[in-house]
This record gives structure tokens, C-alpha cells and sequence, in this order.
């Protein structure tokens, strides 16, 4: 059995792999690759384990229906065609649960690091600027007793307000289909509607997954009826926000500041006015980016590919609904 992996994962998931005498062939070059070179890799192989960006849509799973299983070096499944996945019988799988704290911990970075403007004030330096000490000067604003409002409160969402909770006593809220009844009963959370989200939080924080719902879901629109003293915080999907929209808000002081890990597109072009600005910012897509999880989101990704080429339900799996009707 064969798989293609299409980046250098981290030894702890090859090593499973090669164990479970699977032959891997991976792809080294440090570009991503073609949608053409992806199907052309695939052919020859009987599981994909796909890291980075590319898209595994229609024409695609298509082209590479004898997979017997597409594994992701990623919680996010947005660049999957999951329908077409399982119109195909094709078991998709994911590395949930393993990033949640790495993740939690870039998000809690960026707002104490917008809050008191640290990267734009880190730039300063390089570029000469310490000198006159001004006392009334690129101030910052506190988030002691504040309130952060969460939208899409699962398991990164949970571990934020939680540091968030017992670090500053924020006072937590959130805005989700269903209650997260841990969240209300140990961070003492609050289920509010998206209006009162908007209007409350003092610090709002997007983790929720991309869908056709959530895309472009904070725009002007939304901007406005958030407080203008209030902190935007995305470190889940880029395009979960309207970037100009954004740009827009903080110029206009309709916000004051955001934290991004995730942009629209990625990568960020270097100049873009996102990156000049005081009160944002910007870390390019390092969520998960820890020795710890990398590793553990390669041996979940590297279970789910076992899994599949021996025909049995995935650890992870994103649509169970293939195995629907199974005996096992
Ligand atoms: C994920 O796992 O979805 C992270 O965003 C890394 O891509």
C-alpha cells in the first residue's frame, strides 16, 4: 500500500506509517503543488495525506476516486470537498482535539500583543524609532475585568476563555447554534445572540470552522455594531472575515485594534497597510505551530491513513457517513 504525502510531516507519523509497512512517498519541494501534479502523485497511490493548501475538490476526488482514504495534517476541513468525499465512499479524516491549546495559546498572544500595540512597538526599534520618551505616546488598553466574546465556542474557544477567565477575570460570552454546557459551568460563559456578541465583547474572538455561513461573516456591516474600543481576534479561517472591510473598520477607528493569525489570502503580501498598523497584529498561520502538536496532529494523521488502507472506520473521521449501513 502506498501513500502520498504532499509536505515533510514531522518522523512521528512516517514512522507509524512505515511500521504499519505502508511505503511513503512525499512531496519535498518547497512549493505546493499543481492541482495536476496532486491527481499525478495520487494515481499511483492507494491514501493521500494532505498537509498545506491544497484543494481536494470535485475534479480532484474525481480524477483520484481509488482512494481508499484522504488523511489531513489539519483540524480545518474547508479545503475539502467533504460532500463529494462521501458521494465516493472516500473517508475523510482530521487531527481534532491535538491543537487546541497551541491554538488557544496564539490567540491569547495576539490579543495582549494588540492590546499593547508589542509588535508595532518591537518595529519601532528596528527601525531607529526609540528615542523621545512621550508618556501620553502609543498607549494600550487593558483587558483586566473585560469581556471576551467568542464566536464558535468548542474546544480552542473553551481553552481561550479559560486563560482568558483565569488570567484577567474576563467575563465570558459566546455566540454558537447549540450551549456549550462545560463552558457555562466551569468558566461560569454566557450564550448570548450574535447582536449582543457584537455589542458586549470587549475583545471578540472567531473559532469557528469555514463554511459557506461563516465566510465573510464579519464585514462592515458587522464591524459597526461592535464596540469601537473592542479587539477583533481570528486565528481560525482568514476568509471568515472581509479583509478590506477590516482594513476599513480600523482605519475609520469603527474598531480599535486585531489580531490575526489567519488571512485573506495566505500568504499576506508584505505590504499590506495591515502590517503598518499600531493597533494590529499578524503572525502567519502558526496556530499549530509547537513541536508538541505537530507531532501529535502527524500520529493522528498517520492513524487515520492505517486506519483506511485496512478498510476500517477512521479514529478521526469528518464524515462518518460513509461507513453508514456498515455491520461494524
Ligand atoms: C488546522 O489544523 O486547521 C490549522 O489551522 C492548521 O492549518
Amino acid at each position: 500500500m502506498k501513500v502520498f504525502v504532499t509536505r515533510i510531516i514531522p518522523d512521528a507519523g512516517l514512522q507509524l506509517m512505515k511500521d504499519a509497512g505502508i511505503e511513503i512517498i512525499q512531496w519535498t519541494e518547497k512549493r505546493d503543488l499543481t492541482a495536476e501534479e496532486l491527481i499525478h502523485h495520487c494515481k499511483p497511490a492507494d491514501a493521500l495525506l494532505s498537509a498545506g493548501s491544497n484543494r481536494i475538490d470535485k475534479s480532484f476526488l474525481n480524477a483520484c476516486s481509488h482512494l481508499k482514504v484522504i488523511s489531513l495534517h489539519s483540524v480545518g476541513y474547508d479545503k475539502v470537498d467533504v460532500a463529494a468525499a462521501t458521494a465516493l465512499k472516500i473517508p475523510v479524516g482530521n487531527t481534532p482535539g491535538v491543537l487546541s491549546d497551541a491554538t488557544a495559546d496564539i490567540a491569547f498572544l495576539l490579543i495582549l500583543a494588540t492590546s499593547r500595540k508589542a509588535f508595532f512597538m518591537h518595529n519601532t526599534i528596528i527601525g531607529g524609532k526609540w528615542g523621545f520618551f512621550e508618556p501620553t505616546a502609543n498607549l494600550g488598553i487593558e483587558i483586566r475585568n473585560k469581556t471576551l466574546g467568542i464566536f464558535g465556542l468548542g474546544k480552542i474557544g473553551f481553552e481561550l476563555a479559560s486563560r482568558c477567565a483565569s488570567a484577567f477575570h474576563m467575563k465570558i460570552i459566546y455566540h454558537n447554534r447549540n450551549h456549550n454546557e462545560r463552558a457555562e459551568k466551569e468558566l461560569n460563559a454566557v450564550w448570548v445572540s450574535f447582536a449582543d456578541l457584537l455589542e458586549q465583547s470587549d475583545v471578540l474572538s472567531v473559532h469557528t470552522s469555514l463554511t459557506e455561513q461563516t465566510t465573510g461573516k464579519f464585514n462592515k456591516a458587522v464591524f459597526v455594531k461592535m464596540k469601537h474600543t473592542s479587539i477583533f481576534i481570528n486565528t481560525a479561517r482568514g476568509a471568515i472575515h472581509n479583509e478590506p472591510d477590516l482594513m476599513d473598520a480600523l482605519q475609520k477607528g469603527v474598531i480599535w485594534g486585531a489580531g490575526l493569525d489567519v488571512t485573506d489570502p495566505e500568504p499576506m503580501q508584505s505590504n499590506n497597510p495591515l502590517l503598518q498598523m499600531p493597533n494590529v497584529s499578524v503572525l502567519p498561520h502558526i496556530g499549530s505551530a509547537t513541536e508538541e502538536t505537530r507531532n501529535a496532529m502527524a500520529v493522528i494523521a498517520a492513524e487515520n491513513v492505517i486506519s483506511g488502507l485496512k478498510g476500517e472506520r477512521l479514529p478521526f473521521p469528518v464524515n462518518p457517513e460513509v461507513w453508514e449501513g456498515d455491520e461494524s
